[in-house]
């Protein structure tokens, strides 16, 4: 025993080679049987791809950083969970691409926000935050109100999804234009916010 030791220890091409083993090993213990399990590749009961403006919402929160400020993982913690309601679980996120799970909160986390206030709430929120909540620091997004939803580019936006396994049916992505006409982005924001959380809300 000792002799290998001093082998690898003193061989530095034997302590990469031996390294990198135990690294993938260790990877492939941790990391493949996530990718058959079921808890992980299902979606949670009450799951859905995100509808047409639901999906173009999520892009513009992506494009204007929201979360650079708000997490969408509510962890198992006590605390936590009173404050936000039954913590995320992975099936929550399959049809995220990319996930929102995050760890930076200057806000609150979102994983949950769905219903908990009005659509006119939201508006008046992202115009300008201080007019709900005097104290916030989050910036103010008037453009979402003024920009309009781009209907090609959310159908192409659900096409490249279908390729990662999202489950959209052509009719769906046929539709998708109709459902997005005349829609500015903050119709799209506020509909991808109320939808979130919603397959587990109000489980403790
Ligand atoms: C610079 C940090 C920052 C950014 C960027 C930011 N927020 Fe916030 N957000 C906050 C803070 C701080 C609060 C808590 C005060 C408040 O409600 O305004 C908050 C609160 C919220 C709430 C209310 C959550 C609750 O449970 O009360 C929502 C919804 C929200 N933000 C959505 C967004 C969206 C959508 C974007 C992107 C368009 C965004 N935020 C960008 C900092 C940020």
């Amino acid at each position: 025993m000792d002799k290998i030791q001093k082998l690898i220890e003193e061989n530095v091409a034997y302590l990469i080679v031996f390294t990198l083993l135990i690294i993938s090993v260790a990877m492939l213990v941790e990391i493949l049987p996530l990718m058959f399990s079921k808890s992980t590749t299902q979606p949670t009961p009450g799951v859905k791809p995100y509808n047409a403006l639901q999906l173009a919402g999520r892009d513009v929160y992506i494009r204007e950083g929201c979360y650079n400020c708000h997490s969408q993982m509510i962890r198992p913690f006590r605390a936590e969970t009173e404050r936000y309601g039954h913590y995320s679980v992975a099936g929550e996120s399959v049809y995220d691409h990319p996930f929102q799970w995050g760890s930076k909160r200057t806000g609150p986390d979102l994983a949950r926000v769905g219903g908990r206030y009005s659509d006119e709430w939201h508006v008046v929120h992202l115009m300008n935050p201080r007019d709900v909540v005097p104290e916030s620091n989050m910036p103010a997004f008037p453009w979402l109100a003024v920009n309009k939803v781009d209907p090609a580019k959310v159908q192409a936006g659900m096409t490249a999804l279908t390729k990662v396994g999202v489950p959209y049916t052509k009719e769906e992505i046929a539709k998708a234009p109709e459902m997005v006409e005349g829609k500015t982005e903050m119709d799209a924001v506020v509909a991808y916010l109320q939808g979130l959380g919603l397959a587990l809300k109000g489980i403790r």
